[in-house]
């Protein structure tokens, strides 16, 4: 299922091609404005003041740059990142000795924070707060509590899920910023730098033929650009022209909004087997063949964000908009 070509996860190929494309300080980092303008405050303000720079928690779908951004924050402040992931630290042991090792000023990123278990987190709150560890020596009458100093440093945390993050955890985050999805001439930029990068000829067309394509996320974006550019070479003369940009992605089966012959197997079960709607989640999951848990948490998500399914409590309905996308009448409901 993740191997869709439209998917907001990193594919597992993709982790060091993307370290490469990495934007590496706020100035190169395109789009998400609000995010960028209220870092480089808080960062050039913290630098004025030879302080570490607040715990930032950095939420949003994937895809749209979060681990960019800590490593930015790290370059930045001048100091060095620290990468971990909430599934990644099974006992607090294993956070203690990450804490231990941190230098001064360190930015330490927990990717999937929201999946840090109860006492992993419970040594991370004293180290957020006052850059201690309480140790526990001994067993039974004789264990006593030991503190113990860190070094100051920033967690940059982030998560797809903000909402699942408890509650105590959230609150000593100085810093939350919620990543959007970008807008279609902040993609074709990144379209447009990356290709640069890569050393590929692209027309500016077909930098937003792209970026219309790439639902909003830089890493779908960039994707699209490598798997067209093999197009290029083999079909054509390299350049990726408009035209060879939308025949290619046609081919691949990403249509002229980014949907993929998943978002078309949901859209046309609901229209074809249920008049369009409403119809509960179970239903559908039953006549597609998915589960229910993978159509909300992966297939609806962008569907909803562009408005051609809406969920109501009767049920999930697709809109007017979908017709049209298809080409097919609108039924009289
Ligand atoms: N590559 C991926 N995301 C990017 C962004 N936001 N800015 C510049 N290059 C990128």
């Amino acid at each position: 299922m993740d191997d869709r070509i439209v998917t907001g996860d990193a594919l597992h190929e993709e982790e060091i091609i993307e370290q490469s494309l990495r934007p590496q300080i706020l100035d190169q980092y395109i789009g998400q404005q609000k995010v960028k303008s209220h870092l480089d405050i808080f960062i050039k303000a913290a630098k004025l003041r030879s302080e570490t720079l607040d715990h930032v928690l950095l939420y949003g779908p994937p895809g749209l740059g979060k681990t960019t951004l800590a490593s930015i924050i790290a370059n930045e402040m001048g100091v060095q990142l620290r990468t971990t992931s909430g599934p990644a630290i099974e006992r607090p042991g294993d956070l203690a000795a990450i804490l231990t090792s941190l230098e001064p000023g360190d930015v330490l990123f927990i990717d999937e924070i929201h999946r840090l278990n109860r006492s992993v987190e419970e040594v991370l709150y004293p180290a957020m707060e006052d850059f201690c560890l309480d140790i526990v020596i001994g067993k039974g009458p004789s264990a006593r509590s030991v503190r113990l100093d860190l070094p100051p440093f920033t967690l940059v945390g982030a998560t797809t899920r903000a909402g699942l993050l408890s509650s105590p955890l959230r609150d000593r985050f100085g810093v939350l910023s919620r990543l959007e999805y970008y807008e279609e001439k902040d993609l074709a930029s990144i379209v447009e730098r990356t290709a640069h990068i890569l050393d590929v000829e692209i027309d500016k067309n077909a930098t937003f033929e792209l970026a219309r394509r790439a639902r909003g996320t830089p890493r779908i974006a960039n994707r699209l650009l490598r798997r067209v550019r093999d197009f290029a070479q083999v079909k054509g003369d390299g350049r990726i022209t408009e035209a060879l940009a939308s025949e290619s992605l046609e081919m691949l089966q990403v249509d002229r909004l980014g949907l993929d012959h998943i978002d078309h197997k949901l859209l046309r079960g609901i229209i074809e087997k249920f008049r369009g709607g409403p119809v509960g989640l179970d239903t559908i999951a039953a006549t597609i063949g998915e589960e229910s848990h993978t159509i909300e948490d992966v297939y609806e998500p962008y569907l909803l964000q562009i408005g051609f399914l809406q969920r109501t409590p009767r049920g999930r309905i697709v809109t007017h908009a979908v017709y049209e996308h298809f080409q097919m009448e609108v039924p009289e409901r």
